[in-house]
């Protein structure tokens, strides 16, 4: 089954960093990129919103409370939403502490930054649109972005990149403004609904408790506007047991905060 898979992956499921190697360095930063190419994760997963004055940043929640130290540097600026801050005033914020004294001074990184760093690593990128009800338009702000360095040319459309979102309408406008990028949706139709998604988005991405053998098949039975079978990649999947269970319902990706676990569990490995 072709997928969209990196050529080297021969056997089992892709295995994917969620919001980077997430267990070992703070989520969505770039030492959370580095740690996961290091742990031979050849796809990272992120969350992408906007500053208040428009830039794109990759961070998960809408505010800025959990994973930055902006409580401390902008004490009258509860509750610290994404969207309230300038891009430079986030440049300032210390990323990294909160995980761990190691990574003090790591930064809240941009798009544009996040995507050299995964460029560099060989990586593939599953980009999520976070929130997007918050930021009307970033669908065709992050397309551009997308386009601007490169990534959406032949190789990458191919193998090395998919847009996914909890929200339909995006992936509509992002499918309908880039009929070339692979999206994917977060959650898990019903089956009967499946043809409809597959009109407008290539992949299928639920959590894994949501899935059996049977939807994973049923998902496999349809083709996506890239004409490939929708690809199945589940979440969070963090320990060797559930590895293999997840393997054994057929899925294409795995989508874990801990890389090394998940290839460890792999056939093969
Ligand atoms: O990639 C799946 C996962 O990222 C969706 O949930 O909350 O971690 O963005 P969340
Ligand atoms: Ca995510």
């Amino acid at each position: 089954r072709d997928v969209g898979d990196p050529p080297r992956a021969a056997v089992g499921p892709q295995v994917l960093a969620h919001r980077g190697a997430s267990a070992y360095a703070p989520e969505n930063t770039l030492p959370a990129v580095d740690r996961a190419a290091r742990l031979g994760a050849t796809w990272v997963e992120n969350d992408v919103q906007r500053t208040k004055d428009g830039q794109l940043v990759v961070i998960h929640d809408d505010t800025l409370r959990r994973t930055t130290d902006a409580r401390r540097v902008f004490p009258d600026r509860a509750p610290w939403k994404v969207r309230d801050f300038t891009a430079a005033e986030i440049a300032r914020l210390d990323a990294g502490s909160w995980f761990g004294a190691a990574f003090a001074g790591t930064r809240v990184p941009t798009l544009a930054g996040y995507l050299r760093e995964v460029e560099r690593n060989h990586q593939s990128l599953l980009l999520e649109i976070k929130n997007p009800e918050l930021y009307p338009g970033v669908e065709r702000q992050i397309v551009k972005s997308l386009a601007d360095q490169g990534w959406l040319d032949a190789r990458h459309l191919d193998r090395r990149l998919v847009v996914q979102s909890f929200d339909v309408d995006s992936l509509r406008t992002v499918h309908a403004l880039a009929p070339g990028l692979r999206t994917a949706y977060l959650g898990r139709p019903a089956t009967a609904e499946l043809p409809a998604y597959a009109s407008f988005t290539d992949g299928i991405n639920p959590s894994y408790g949501s899935i059996s053998t049977a939807y994973v098949s049923a998902a496999h039975g349809f083709t996506g506007p890239h004409g490939r079978p929708l690809s199945v990649f589940t979440w969070t999947v963090n320990d060797a047991d559930t590895t293999r269970r997840a393997v054994a319902l057929g899925v294409d990706g795995i989508i874990t905060n801990k890389p090394d676990v998940v290839r460890a569990a792999l056939p093969g490995s």
